[in-house]
């Protein structure tokens, strides 16, 4: 099996200890995490313009700067709509504002593909043959459903109380579904206590060095997008704080292989909801201390990550590119759910209500430059997470009437 040629690796963020490829992903000697490297002389040959315009669009494109270029699942993962919102902008006054759609981020709506495509492949590589994760949902979404398309078992670890739908799409799938009485923090720990112990390649844990990587390919094809330009602005939610590090690395990189026609000066805005913000509350204290949040409780399941793993250098990245962050409340989660639907006919999950809800919050503050170029990530499926739109009052009720033309005219519609 021939795969990205380009990769060199792994080596420490830190101190710089280069690693053999293998399923780690801390340091020996400082605990720090480890990335994967890349030979960037030899993907500035093979990654061209010419090269790429001659590939289909999904994430798989961009091998040269993934750790895997053939996928065993997530085969047209990736190549998600850039859309260019002229509704909401026109109501904002902002011209160039963008949505990153991954609500129809393939196969299982989010974009969580991504990371799983990567790690599911690098799994197949190193001989697992069950894989596994810690999940808020929409990660055990992508992995139930990519480890049913490579052929390989799933043992999939939660909270207890997550949302009836992002059970279902993964016990759907044939997966071994593990409810944990506790937070996400607790199943963290656990799944890390069982990747030290068993043959398992839980892609967040010691498959991470690989998995993060695909969360870059959003970022490539966003610049792509634009016309191999960075946006000015960017805003996504964050949950561990990988995205948004991801999307950064992505910019750096192409600029890096001349791809870029405009330099990189791209400032990031993190979003987080009100009820679980360790890293948007050490942000607007302008601190890279995070301080966990022990007890998460908000309606965005899928980004409630008390103790994220990369809130330290989240926060870095939004206090040093010039840009910030900001929290919403479950209202106006709901309220920024709506808004988008009804300007733009894009239906998110709740963790998209907190990118734009907190986006708003940032306009209003005058904390985006409404004259550049802003780009919001919407990094999940609307139909996922009904349940808060689901409570009365929330919708209006639909009036039921009989088959009749006379009632219809009742309405007076
Ligand atoms: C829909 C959605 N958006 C964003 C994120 C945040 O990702 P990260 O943990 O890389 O910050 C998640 C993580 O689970 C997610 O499910
Ligand atoms: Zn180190």
């Amino acid at each position: 099996m021939s795969t990205a040629t380009t990769t060199l690796g792994l080596k420490c963020r830190e101190c710089g200890t280069e690693y053999k490829d293998a399923p780690q992903h801390v340091c020996g000697n400082d605990f720090a995490p480890l990335e994967v490297a890349y030979d960037y002389d030899r993907v500035k040959k093979l990654m061209t313009r010419d090269a790429l315009a001659k590939r289909p669009f999904n994430m798989w494109r961009y091998g040269e700067l993934l750790p895997e270029s053939e996928p065993v699942s997530g085969f047209f993962t990736g190549g998600t709509p850039l859309v260019h919102a002229k509704n909401l902008g026109k109501q904002l006054g902002i011209a160039r504002l963008y949505l990153k759609f991954d609500g129809v981020c393939g196969p299982s709506l989010s974009f969580k593909d991504r990371v799983v495509a990567v790690s599911i492949a690098r799994a197949k590589r190193f001989g697992f043959t069950t894989v596994g994760c810690a999940s808020t949902g929409n990660l055990a979404n992508a992995v139930a459903a990519q480890a049913a398309q490579a052929g390989l078992k799933a043992v999939i670890l939660i909270p207890k109380d997550l949302e009836p739908a992002k059970v279902a799409n993964t016990q759907v799938y044939g997966a071994t579904l593990i409810k944990i009485d506790g937070h996400y923090d607790d199943v963290n720990r656990l799944c890390a206590e069982i990747a030290n112990d068993t043959k398992i390649g839980i892609v967040n844990v010691n498959l991470r060095p690989y998995y993060a990587e695909g969360s870059k390919s959003m970022g490539f094809e966003i610049a792509e997008q634009l016309g191999w330009r960075a946006p000015d602005n960017l805003v996504t939610c964050m949950a561990g704080g990988s995205l948004i590090n991801k999307l950064s690395k992505a910019f750096n990189e192409l600029d890096k292989i001349g791809l870029m026609l405009s330099e990189v000066k791209t400032k990031f805005f993190g979003a987080q909801a009100a009820g679980c913000n360790p890293i948007t509350e050490a942000i607007k204290r302008g601190s890279d201390l995070i301080k966990p949040v022990k007890a998460p409780k908000t309606i965005a399941r899928s980004i409630a990550i008390g103790n994220p793993a990369d809130g330290y250098s989240a926060s870095r990245l939004c206090l040093d590119s010039g840009g910030g962050g900001d929290d919403v409340t479950d209202p106006e989660i709901v309220d920024a759910m709506k808004l988008l639907a009804r300007t733009e006919g894009l239906f998110t999950e709740t963790a998209g209500g907190v990118t734009v809800g907190t986006f708003l919050k940032l306009v209003k503050a005058g904390k985006i430059n409404k004259a550049e170029t802003t780009v919001l990530c919407i990094t999940g499926q609307g139909l996922k997470t009904l349940d808060p739109l689901l409570i009365p009052g929330i919708l209006p009720d639909a009036p039921i009437i009989k088959p009749s033309l006379s009632e219809y005219r009742k309405l007076a519609i």
